[in-house]
């Protein structure tokens, strides 16, 4: 893995995991995106009553980011819970490309399950429209 201060991205998404508003789910999702600057901006998942309205929190996140000033990423981290993380949805993954895909996304769970991919391998050939 690479110098990421991943304790911090980790500590920041379970941070923002608690605020998830999940009143049909009750899956909480947080997620924590280092930008390039060496900010953190965190987001969690928000459901609606439609459900199809509902934004997870890897979009969250980015979205947030972007609305601050961020468009270069270096790592992600996503926190859900249980025996095995959570990797972001396929929406997550091309919202998330869009910036590049040259992005380190740790998937964790406090139960202490963890996996790390490059986003590249978790949506290869992502859309770019030409
Ligand atoms: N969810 C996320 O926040 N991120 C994902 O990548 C997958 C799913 C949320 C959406 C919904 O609030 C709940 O998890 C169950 O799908």
């Amino acid at each position: 893995m690479s110098d990421v201060d991943w304790p911090a991205l980790k500590a920041a998404a379970l941070a923002v995991q608690e605020r998830a508003y999940v009143p049909y789910s009750d899956y909480r999702v947080g997620a924590a995106l280092l930008t390039a600057s060496g900010e953190i901006v965190a987001g969690c998942n928000v459901e609606n009553a439609t459900f199809g309205a509902t934004c997870c929190a890897e979009r969250t996140a980015v979205f947030s980011a972007v609305a601050a000033g961020h468009r270069e990423f270096r790592a992600v981290a996503v926190v859900t819970h249980g025996a095995e993380p959570g990797t972001p949805c396929g929406i997550c993954r091309q919202v998330l490309a869009e910036f590049g895909s040259d992005l380190e996304v740790l998937c964790f769970t406090p139960e202490g399950a963890e996996e790390v991919y490059w986003l590249s391998e978790l949506l290869p050939h992502a859309f770019k429209l030409k």
